[in-house]
């Protein structure tokens, strides 16, 4: 790292506890980034990296797109935030998301993921009078403690509300649904797990077969479509799919980079929020429906409406995922190239099911490998917590091309560097 880089770092980690501003944005060799555009990131150092983070999977247009700046920058103009009552633009993003997310018939927006998951919570708790939420292993819903329970800080009683279980397990499901019968408010997942390094996909008929638990039951299932949302389709991956949760939450792709959150799900379930005069749920928040995040989204949705984008991204993520494979076939490693759609991860282990397979993958060949890589100018966060790479509409064939070309070179050196190691 050059003075510069190294100078900033430690600047930042004099101010700011490990210098950074979320735990997940720690990575080895820590990263201050200049600036991002389109598909690409510059480091303090002048570096330039084909980026693969995309801003947490945020960027789904590219990082500044000019469209979503635009569309921002003359709201700006008109004055962001009265934040009382209510204004048009907020009016038509919420017309827009329940045309596109099927089990949606009403919206609430509020500033991240992890508000909208925290929400999403609140109301399965609400409407069912029950206590206990389901997780799944693996997966991430953000910081709070009903998703968090194992973070230091969250009180023991709060931390017995959560009850965790396996993704594409069902036994084990309707084995937590039989011991708590009447204390089960809802189950949440990611429809497809994006947060544990690899992608996990759902086995043929896990999701319709976890929502019929949860109405036999009469909990809710909240997909957590923070990720899927937007990125892989307007409506979530449940409109790909064609299987409905009980409650919807969106964030990341809608903003492309402008924070937003959203809870969806059908009026009689949302008519719980205190915004309508016979809810009592309590929805509130400064910001929400802020002005810059709704032209962003309002700009987001537009360019991405007639499926080309769609299209052009799923293209090269299938192309990443085909020549990754084929680099670590040649490369004689066991690997698996997962993914969907935009997002790719060349996992070192077994095809993974749920997070008991990711921990048999090789975590130290994966940071080699994404470290490597790095200094070869392709940035994929070499962490397997939070190491799910995407592409953006901005990305190109070229950009994938040298990055397969990379990939080679970088699996080579890596598992070098391991023998050396052992
Ligand atoms: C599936 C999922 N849900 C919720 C969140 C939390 O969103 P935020 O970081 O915007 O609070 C994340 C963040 O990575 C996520 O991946």
């Amino acid at each position: 790292m050059s003075e510069t880089s190294a100078e900033l770092v430690e600047r930042a980690a004099r101010v700011i506890p490990g210098g950074v501003n979320s735990g997940r944005r720690r990575t080895t060799p820590p990263l201050v980034v200049q600036n991002a555009r389109g598909a690409y990131l510059e480091d303090a150092d002048g570096q330039q990296l084909v980026d693969y983070y995309g801003g947490a999977g945020t960027a789904v247009l590219g990082h500044a797109d000019p469209f979503v700046t635009e569309s921002v920058a003359s709201a700006s103009a008109r004055g962001l935030h009265a934040g009382v009552g209510v204004s048009l633009p907020e009016i038509e993003l919420a017309e827009q998301l329940t045309e596109v997310i099927p089990s949606a018939d009403q919206v609430l927006l509020c500033n991240s993921g992890s508000e909208a998951t925290a929400y999403a919570v609140r109301l399965a708790r609400a409407v069912t009078n029950r206590p206990f939420i389901v997780r799944m292993e693996g997966s991430y819903h953000g910081w709070h403690d009903a998703v968090i329970p194992f973070s230091p800080g969250v009180v023991p009683h709060v931390n017995g509300l959560t009850l965790t279980c396996t993704y594409n397990n069902l036994a084990v499901l309707d084995e937590l649904f039989r011991r708590y019968p009447d204390r089960i408010a809802g189950v949440i997942l990611e429809p497809l797990v994006h947060n544990c390094g690899p992608t996990v996909m759902p086995d043929d008929g896990y999701l319709k077969a976890v929502r019929a638990l949860c109405d036999d039951f009469g909990a809710l299932l909240i997909f957590d479509e923070v990720v899927t949302g937007v990125r892989h389709h307007l409506g979530g991956v449940q409109a790909l799919w064609g299987i409905h949760p009980h409650l919807t939450t969106m964030g990341k792709a809608l903003g492309n980079g402008f924070p937003i959150g959203v809870v969806a799900g059908p009026s009689h379930l949302m008519q719980q929020w205190n915004t309508h005069d016979d809810g009592k749920a309590v929805f509130a928040g400064t910001f929400n429906g802020n002005g810059a995040a709704v032209a962003a989204a309002l700009a987001v949705l537009d360019r991405l409406r007639d499926g080309q984008a769609h299209a052009h991204m799923f293209r090269l993520g299938e192309a990443m995922r085909t020549g990754l494979q084929e680099v670590a076939d040649r490369a004689g490693v066991q690997a698996h190239a997962t993914g969907f759609g935009s997002a790719f991860t060349l996992w070192f282990g077994p095809r993974p099911r749920c997070h008991l397979d990711v921990r048999k993958g090789d975590h130290q060949l994966f940071a080699r490998y994404r470290r490597t890589l790095r200094t070869l100018g392709h940035f994929e966060k070499a962490d397997v917590d939070g190491g799910r790479s995407v592409i953006s509409a901005s990305h190109t064939e070229r950009d994938i091309a040298a990055t397969l070309e990379a990939a080679g070179p970088a699996l080579r050196a890596a598992l070098d560097a391991g023998r050396g190691e052992s």
